[in-house]
Order: C-alpha cells, then structure tokens, then sequence
C-alpha cells in the first residue's frame, strides 16, 4: 500500500521536492509508462490545490489520444498543433496560460477550467511522446516554479522509457 499523507504548511518549493521523491517511489520498479502515468495524475490530483483536471495525453501517428487522468471526462483526441495541447506536442515546449479565453483555439474540456499548464513529455531529451495537462479552476494559477517542477515530474515519468529505448536496462 502506498501511504500519501501531504505534510501541512510546506511552501511551493519544498511541496515540490516532497512530490518528485513521492513521484520516484511511485515510479521506481514499474515499467509501465501507463501504470506510471496513473499514479503521476493520482499524486498530483491529491497534493496539489485549486486543480480541476491533470492527465496525460499520449502522442500517436494520427496525434494525441487521451490516457490516464484525474477530473471530468475529455476529449479523447487532438490532432497535432491544435488547442494547448496539440501545440505544446508540436513545438515540443511547456505553455503556460493565465486565462484559457485567450488562447486562440484552447479547447473546452471542463468550462470550469480557467488556466492551464502544459509541459511535453519527452524520451531521450528531445522526442515528444505525449503532454502533461493541468487545469485550474483559478485564473493565473499557474507560474515559473510550477512549469519547472512539472517538466521535473515529466521527466522522471519517462526516465524509464528513456532508459528502455537507450538499453540502459
Ligand atoms: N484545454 C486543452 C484540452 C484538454 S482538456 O483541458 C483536458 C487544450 O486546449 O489543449
């Protein structure tokens, strides 16, 4: 069993480095970037505050196709380069939008969404294999330190594929 207890009245920072080492127990041991997507949106959806959707979307041929997440349900695909998502995959770079009604072309999942952060999933440092999407019901409710700390968690999510697709295993 894995025990999540949130340790009250850490700042931004140290809440962070509390999940990145949540995130390596979670992941350690476990092949399956599924599996890991799921327990990655499981933590985030239980330790972070004022989020109303956190989820993976992974990216195919035909572009990216829903997987493991935490909120209301979604869209299931976006082609590539559209809404938030399609063009973090197709720039292969982390956006973070204050207020969804201005970003030409967001899409609509839950209409309480009001900001949104997204960081690219990547193998081997440059290889796009999906995002990671957060939704706040908050306008602005995103920043810097929470981009940074995502791209962290993202990279320790596919670590264990990069490491596969490397033979480092
Ligand atoms: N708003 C996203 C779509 C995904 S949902 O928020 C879950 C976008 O514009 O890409």
């Amino acid at each position: 069993m894995f025990h999540l207890k949130t340790p009250k009245g850490l700042s931004k920072t140290e809440l962070y480095k509390f999940l990145e080492e949540q995130a390596q127990a979670l992941i350690t041991g476990e092949l399956d970037f599924i599996a890991n997507s799921a327990n990655l949106c499981s933590l985030l959806w239980h330790c972070l505050p004022d989020i109303n959707w956190v989820g993976v979307y992974r990216l195919k041929p035909e572009g990216l196709v829903l997987g493991p997440f935490q909120g209301k349900p979604a869209r299931t695909r976006i082609p590539l380069g559209q809404g938030v998502c399609g063009t973090v995959a197709k720039e292969n770079r982390s956006i973070l939008v204050a207020d969804v009604e201005k970003f030409p072309g967001h899409i609509v999942c839950d209409p309480a969404s009001r900001s949104e952060l997204v960081v690219p999933l990547r193998v081997c440092e440059e290889l796009v294999i999906g995002v990671l999407d957060l939704d706040s019901p908050v306008e602005n409710r995103f920043d810097l330190v929470d981009q940074e700390a995502m791209e962290t968690l993202a990279s320790i999510l596919t670590r264990r594929v990069s490491s596969l697709l490397k033979g480092d295993l």
